[in-house]
């Protein structure tokens, strides 16, 4: 899936993952990060958590994207908070940057909608962890399954029907990587709806103002499909959450 189509769906998004404002305002209740807390956030999108964060709590980090587009509205969001001397931003891939960055440097690490980036849930924790400070936080944001997809549902969804996990084994498989689940804000129907559904309008006006675009079609295809897989799976099928862990004592 071309992440272009991406950047042209979540134009007018300001977080790219299936929460709402309130959601991320819990879950920084939740974390009551204090003035100076260090955050580095992979797969940073429109920086919305980074830039929140600092104009509510003061906090001070580093947001990494791969998206040129993504990255510029993250800026220009620290800047119309008055954040930008606080929050900045690297162009990059996620995981090559972790490896780089200063280890033990970090209260918390976060990584919220895109676990590929160390190859799954696993291995992405794992490329956190060595970041984090004594006492720091991990925030992953990971998709799970509310029911065992049917073979059509997982085809639909891009998902290999052998590793669908309930939300039940998302936290066992998060134990077993070595953290304590210490709190999760999980999405709900109304904030997938917010995430997916809002696309569809935002592309209709792309489409209508682009028609001769080569990306036309296949935008118009990724739109049909993506909202015929929403409304017939992934309403039942998805759940998504962003959980809060710190790594277990030996
Ligand atoms: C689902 S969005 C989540 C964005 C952000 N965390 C949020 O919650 O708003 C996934 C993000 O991952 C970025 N991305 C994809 N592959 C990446 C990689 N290898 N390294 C860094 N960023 C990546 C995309 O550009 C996109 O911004």
């Amino acid at each position: 899936m071309s992440l272009r189509f991406h950047e042209i769906a979540e134009s007018r998004h300001r977080i790219l993952n299936p929460f709402t404002d309130d959601k991320l305002d819990t879950l920084g209740e939740i974390c009551r990060p204090g003035a100076g807390t260090r955050v580095l956030d992979l797969a940073c999108g429109k920086g919305e958590l980074l830039a929140r964060w600092s104009a509510r709590y003061g906090v001070q980090g580093t947001g990494v994207d791969i998206s040129d587009v993504f990255l510029d509205a993250a800026a220009a969001r620290a800047a119309e908070l008055g954040v930008s001397d606080r929050v900045g931003f690297a162009r990059a891939d996620a995981a090559e940057y972790a490896e780089g960055a200063e280890k033990g440097a970090y209260d918390v690490v976060s990584c919220m909608g895109a676990t590929w980036i160390g190859g799954g849930l696993a291995g992405t924790l794992d490329l956190m962890r060595p970041l984090l400070r004594e006492g720091g936080l991990i925030l992953v944001g990971e998709v799970f399954w509310n029911a065992v997809p049917t073979p059509e549902a997982a085809e639909a969804l891009h998902a290999d029907p052998e590793a669908c996990p309930s939300l039940a084994d998302t936290a066992e498989a998060m134990e077993a990587a070595g953290y304590d689940l210490l709190d999760m804000v999980l999405a709900n129907a109304d904030s997938w709806d917010r995430y997916v559904a809002s696309q569809w309008w935002t592309v209709s006006d792309w489409l209508r103002d682009n028609p001769g675009d080569p990306d036309a079609p296949g935008l118009r295809e990724f739109l049909r499909k993506g909202r015929r897989a929403h409304l017939e799976f992934g309403r039942r099928y998805l759940g998504w959450g962003v959980f809060v862990l710190r790594p277990s004592l030996p």
